[in-house]
């Protein structure tokens, strides 16, 4: 087990991805709460994660002195690597504005770390982040690599295992940086690199049969894939104790709802209660056009029948979500200022808080292409698990302006035609997230001798790897006219297609 103590980069979440993709287990903590977890886990190894403070400010954080008494070895990246200098004795400047490029490191010493990867007298590629920089080295250590900014850019105390960079191995930028990780974890820390999605289902097992005990637990399902993983994994964990919850709010798309019934009470025998609030839902959004009132709107209501299912089961004490890594650093501000909301997401946080209930939450350190990896691993079939993300909201975030029942139908027909299109071409998974939106807005056509005066459907489709930056789909154009014409052709109310050509940053994925 590799411990990763968290700083507040935003890419410490990818260090633990690496760490597994080497077949090691590891766990992220944040430093506040380190000390108490490195002694818990026990961990064969420590890496400090990189951070936006400043050794050289008084407050700023640090790591336990324990980790570096404890005999195990310890990498440190970037302000991990400052806060080693600074607190093993050496002298870290600061100063320089911070700032990430890349830069070149040359290898002058051979190390553990840089084993089967670089050579000495080589110069490598890196991703480096300029900012503060170590001046002295603390008793012990050597420089092992060196960059033109940064005569520290590697070094290492061979003999105590403590090893600290400068750069990020972490991120695709520095190429081979996974197998310097590799290096740390297994030759240096001595893990086996045999752990798996296997073996990750059946800690999550015992965890969550620890956390929950004799407790029952309920569980929305959306239709998701995280949600889905996350229910049959309880299940597999705490059987009946385990009620899901399936909520039509009526902003589903076509099939949805039968799908995931069918899914979890045939192919699982898995308990679910499915409840038809379409009335309730479509009711209360009667007439509401802002965006962040219909998702506030909606929220309220998911609470209100969690809150009825709850008292149905004789209590529960726990709500199951599938929240994933992604969910929880955009919900999280290590540097104490409050984050803006760009959009309530309504599967973190918020909900347990009102319904007075613990959460659940066994993906909080995955990724989706590991959730997807886990659900495979429990069987899931794969039309169900390599889908497209679907937010809770459902397709009331896809219809600006008022929502109908006649435009939510315009919008599911509409994007029917453009899923079946993308599939029947072969593209399905290579794109992250695909769906029609309906505008709220009438344009003049004309189809045979006829004019019209109907809405305007546009496209979207986006490649991501994690939903927090995307780039447009770069589809083909006659693909898009065929798509179109379709959609135009098939769907009543519908005579004019756009394609979203808007990456995110600046855009959003979902269009509220
Ligand atoms: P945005 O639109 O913020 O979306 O770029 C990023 C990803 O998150 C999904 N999304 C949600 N998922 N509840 C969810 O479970 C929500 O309220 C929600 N809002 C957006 C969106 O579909 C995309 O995959």
């Amino acid at each position: 087990k590799i411990l990763i103590v968290d700083f507040g980069s935003q890419v410490t979440q990818l260090i633990a991805r690496r760490v597994r993709e080497e077949g090691v287990y590891s766990e992220i903590v944040p430093f506040q709460s380190a000390a108490e977890a490195f002694r818990a886990m026990n961990p064969k190894g420590v890496i400090l994660s990189g951070g936006p403070a400043s050794v050289t400010e008084g407050a700023s954080p640090r790591a336990p002195q324990e980790i570096f008494e404890a005999g195990v070895p310890v990498l440190g990246i970037c302000y991990g690597e400052h806060l080693m200098a600074d607190q093993l004795g050496g002298a870290v400047e600061g100063g320089h504005h911070r700032e990430f490029g890349r830069a070149e490191v040359e290898v002058v010493k051979p190390s553990p770390l840089f084993e089967g990867v670089w050579e000495v007298g080589q110069r490598y590629p890196v991703w480096m982040s300029h900012g503060d920089r170590v001046t002295r080295l603390p008793e012990g250590f050597e420089i092992v690599g060196v960059s033109d900014n940064a005569p520290f850019a590697a070094v290492a105390n061979e003999e105590r295992g403590f090893y600290a960079v400068q750069f990020h191995p972490e991120v695709a930028h520095t190429p081979h940086g996974g197998r310097l990780l590799r290096n740390f974890v297994r030759r240096i820390a001595g893990c086996t690199g045999d752990w798996t999605m296997a073996a990750f289902r059946q800690e999550a097992i015992a965890r969550i049969r620890e956390q929950v005990g004799s407790e029952r637990v309920i569980c929305g399902l959306s239709g998701g894939v995280d949600s889905a993983v996350a229910a049959v994994l309880i299940h597999e964990a705490i059987g009946d104790q385990l009620t899901c919850v399936f909520v039509d709010h009526g902003l589903m798309r076509a099939g949805e709802a039968q799908e995931v019934v069918s899914l979890f009470r045939f192919a699982y025998n898995i308990p679910l209660v499915h409840v038809e609030a379409q009335d309730t839902f479509l009711g209360a959004l009667d007439g509401v056009t802002d965006p962040e009132t219909k998702r506030k709107t909606i929220g309220k209501l998911f609470i209100d029948v969690f809150e009825a299912e709850a008292k149905k089961v004789g209590g529960a004490a726990f709500l199951a979500q599938g929240t994933l890594y992604p969910d929880v650093i955009e919900s999280v501000s290590f540097t104490g200022g409050p984050s803006v909301t760009i959009k309530s997401h309504h599967n973190v946080g918020g909900l347990p808080e009102r319904m007075n209930m613990k959460l659940v939450e066994p993906l909080r350190e995955l990724f989706k292409d590991e959730v997807r990896a886990l659900g495979r691993e429990l069987g899931l079939p794969e039309s169900f698990v390599g889908r497209h993300p679907f937010p809770g909201p459902g397709l009331a975030i896809r219809c600006p302006g008022e929502i109908t029942p006649e435009k939510l139908d315009i919008l599911r027909k509409a994007d029917t035609i453009y899923l079946e299109e993308i599939r029947r071409a072969g593209l399905y998974d290579d794109i992250w997230q695909a769906f029609a939106v309906l505008l709220p807005v009438r344009t003049v056509g004309v189809m045979g001798d006829y004019r019209t005066y109907e809405y305007v459907c546009a496209l979207r489709a986006v490649t991501s790897v994690d939903g927090m930056t995307a780039d447009f789909y770069p589809f083909d154009m006659a693909f898009i006219g065929k798509v179109a014409t379709r959609i135009i052709n098939e769907v009543r109310g519908v005579n004019r297609v756009v394609y979203d050509v808007t990456s995110k940053p600046p855009g959003t994925i979902e269009w509220e």
